[in-house]
């Protein structure tokens, strides 16, 4: 059997980031002190939630005294296979990972099973035939997001679903298209929104969870049709381009048309503020802690529970908004 190598070198070998100490402050070449070594493996940085979440990882690794390596699979989910294999390589203690996309992990999680290294799935599931290839998952439960999402749409549009008025018309702008939550809130949201015929989806599209993709998308929409009564905005990011497309037009967001977005990044909540947006359902990117523990748990040979969802909140119009503590994000 190799001799696991040093995290220095090994970070010198294949390009990773190996994080020691500080706040998301990367430092190379540190010899192994004989703790856990975690690869990790991030989808990239779309996001200030992304961002957030790398952080939370990077603090909650120095904190706990666990050598990370942490790479960046820049959007792409070949990189993020590389990576996994380069763990695998070097003997990692524990792998985890944010699968970008739900399909497509089957062999290389087989190759890690066979390296006997157990593997943590997080933020994102997967979709694999068989279950035991993982150790678990640690994430957002984005059935339920979605279900929330059309539950404040239930409560605010309650006296047009019992009149034979016109039908309500949303717009979705869905994440990365094979994403679990793409797929997630998608299926959440229509669970409750197909209970009522009043409601119809005129048009959905993926914007790539990119404010850029949500801007020309909201931009192109505006174009072409009419009448929208709601954007549901798979997360925060396209919501603040589809904002500035809206105002473009004149049209008031949050009152001309109905918002609901998912996140609650700061902006999404100083939105919800000054009544540009009307629902944000937040998605909790401050995993790193939680993760740490399994790790560690993980590492000593001990199983976790299959899925862990993290708490979230829902921020609605209406509410006492003047209590909401910094995002952080
Ligand atoms: O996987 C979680 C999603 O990914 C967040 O909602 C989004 O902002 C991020 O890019």
């Amino acid at each position: 059997m190799a001799v696991k190598k040093s995290v220095g070198l090994a970070a010198l070998l294949i390009g990773f980031m190996v994080i020691t100490g500080g706040c998301g402050k990367p430092k190379k070449e540190t010899p192994v002190t004989g703790g856990i070594i975690l690869g990790f493996s991030q989808i990239g940085a779309e996001s200030a939630w992304r961002r957030c979440n790398s952080q939370s990882i990077q603090e909650a690794a120095a904190a706990a005294g666990i050598q990370l390596l942490f790479s960046n699979a820049e959007q792409k989910q070949e990189n993020q296979i590389k990576a996994i294999r380069s763990f695998i390589a070097y003997q990692v203690d524990v792998i985890a990972f944010v699968p970008i996309v739900a399909d497509g992990w089957d062999n290389v999680l087989q190759e890690a099973k066979d390296a006997g290294i157990p593997v943590l799935v997080t933020d994102r599931k997967i979709d694999i035939e068989d279950e035991n290839l993982y150790a678990g998952f640690i994430g957002t439960d984005s059935v339920s997001e979605g279900r929330s999402a059309a539950e404040f749409l239930v409560k605010k549009f309650e006296d047009r679903l019992t009149s034979q008025d016109k039908p309500i018309r949303i717009v979705e702008l869905s994440g990365t298209t094979g994403s679990s939550p793409a797929r997630g809130r998608a299926q959440g949201f229509r669970e409750i929104i197909d209970q009522y015929p009043q409601f119809q989806i005129i048009y959905s599209e993926s914007g790539d969870f990119l404010r850029s993709k949500g801007y020309e998308l909201m931009r192109s929409v505006l174009k072409e049709l009419q009448d929208i009564d709601v954007i549901f905005s798979h997360n925060d990011g396209m919501t603040l381009g589809v904002l500035d497309a809206i105002k473009e037009k004149n049209i008031n967001p949050g009152t001309d048309i109905v918002i609901v977005t998912i996140d609650a990044e700061q902006a999404a909540i100083d939105a919800l503020i000054r009544g540009e947006v009307n629902c944000v359902i937040e998605c909790n990117p401050k995993t790193g802690p939680a993760i740490m523990q399994l790790a560690q748990k993980l590492a000593g040979g001990d199983t976790i529970d299959r899925f862990i969802h993290v708490e979230e909140a829902v921020f609605s119009e209406g509410d006492d908004l003047s209590s909401i503590p910094p995002r952080g994000y």
